[in-house]
């Protein structure tokens, strides 16, 4: 196993020599089998491979040393793993698909209540590097999980017509505390993903549950908001004729209703829109979950596409994690907008998690509205989220 560790808060000279000592400390241990100092620009950066004893425990006596403070950066660098929770459902499969081919995924692993044996089996076929497992039940969730750089979670109900977002809150907010206390433990510092929803409301209930389980850190957890920022990228595109793979439009906010917020001011390349044009394209971005659910009438909610979103952000964090910054639109634990705590913007995610977040930028008038109204329905839903779990 693959530890990145870096040595912050200590001047270069002191780093010259604690590069030194800590190569000599780490043999004279025992404790790891190589070490060799990266370049950073945030301090040196050594990666370190434990022996499989101390796996479970990177940092061992290493956490400071004369004055340097160890930061872990991030593990597995070598073999990514990334669990997919509620891998046989409707996203779970076409995403499953999808993350089969990504080149940046060592191990898949598989975890549904029903079916995974199935799905991985099909999928073990499919002549790509990245090798599948299955588990299945709640028994075998601690090995899914295990080790994990990533966690993926779409388990949970979709909506039928009619419904909102908070309505699937009675049955998702519990599948989604006890995945995540099964994450708490078996890989802490694995970056989660979380789809199921209500989004506004799951992502604080992930946060709590890490709280309770000591293990919070508020870089490491991510509402996925991406298919908003994908369909509002696809209706741009289509209105104004643009090449959609080189459309990039910002969405804020939340993921539900009136917390979805278009920046058809931000979109790039640089488009001008009528105020009619504005007036029709934000509410058709905010309700366009809802024309699929109205059109696929009864038979769930957005599968296809939500598992390319499901996807992309999904490599978006390992690239982040193998120190390709980048930035994504997320729903997070965020400062950006005050009055509330949780907000998707975009952020740069790195070997962290998210290393900044980048905030709302300039927005127009009605935007700014937009935000303003959002905030107390945020509000409301993160309210939820934490008292269900406190
Ligand atoms: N974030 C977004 O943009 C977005 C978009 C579309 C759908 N969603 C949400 O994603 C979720 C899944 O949608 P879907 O269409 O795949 O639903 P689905 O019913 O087709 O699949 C859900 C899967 O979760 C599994 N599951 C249920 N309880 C589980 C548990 N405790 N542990 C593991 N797996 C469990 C089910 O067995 C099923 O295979 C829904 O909550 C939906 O609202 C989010």
């Amino acid at each position: 196993m693959q530890i990145m560790h870096r040595l912050t808060e200590c001047t270069a000279k002191t780093c010259e020599s604690l590069s030194h000592d800590i190569v000599t400390l780490i043999h004279s241990q025992k404790k790891v089998i190589t070490s060799c100092p990266l370049p950073d620009d945030n301090g040196p950066v050594f990666q370190i491979t434990l022996l499989p004893a101390l796996s479970r425990h990177p940092l061992g006596s290493f956490e400071s040393h004369r004055g340097g403070l160890w930061e872990s950066v991030r593990h597995s660098s070598s073999s990514p793993k990334v669990a997919l929770l509620g891998a046989s459902g409707g996203i779970g499969q076409p995403l499953g698909l999808l993350l089969k081919q990504d080149k940046l995924i060592a191990n898949l692993a598989l975890y549904d209540v029903v079916n995974t044996p199935g799905v991985a089996a099909d999928l073990s076929h499919i002549d790509t590097n990245a090798k599948v497992s299955a588990y299945t039940g709640s028994g075998e969730l601690h090995a899914a999980v295990e080790g994990a750089d990533v966690v993926v979670i779409p388990a949970g109900v979709p909506r039928k017509p009619g419904m909102t977002r908070d309505d699937l809150f009675n049955t998702n907010a519990g599948i989604v505390r006890d995945l995540v206390a099964a994450i708490a433990k078996a890989s802490p510092k694995a970056l989660i993903a979380i789809i199921t929803n209500p989004v506004n409301s799951t992502v604080p209930i992930a946060y709590e549950v890490l709280k309770k389980a000591g293990v919070y850190d508020k870089r490491r957890v991510f509402g996925v908001t991406t298919l908003d920022v994908v369909r509002a990228q696809a209706f741009v595109a289509e209105l104004k004729g643009l090449d959609a793979s080189k459309t990039t439009v910002p969405v804020i906010g939340g993921h539900a209703g009136i917390t979805i917020i278009p920046l058809l001011s931000q979109v790039k390349p640089a488009t001008k829109f009528t105020d009619d044009e504005i007036k029709k394209l934000t509410p058709r971005i905010q309700d366009a979950g809802t024309e699929v659910v109205n059109a696929k009438a009864g038979a769930g909610s957005a599968t296809l596409s939500m598992a390319l979103a499901g996807a992309r952000f999904t490599n978006a964090l390992l690239r982040g994690l193998k120190g390709e910054n980048n930035v994504q639109c997320s729903y997070v634990a965020s400062d950006a907008v005050k009055g509330v705590e949780y907000f998707s913007t975009p952020v740069e995610l790195g070997p962290n998690g998210v290393e900044k977040i980048l905030g709302v930028g300039k927005v127009s008038a009605y935007e700014q509205q937009l935000i303003d109204a959002a905030v107390s329905e945020l509000n409301k839903n993160v309210q939820k989220g934490v008292a269900f779990v406190k």
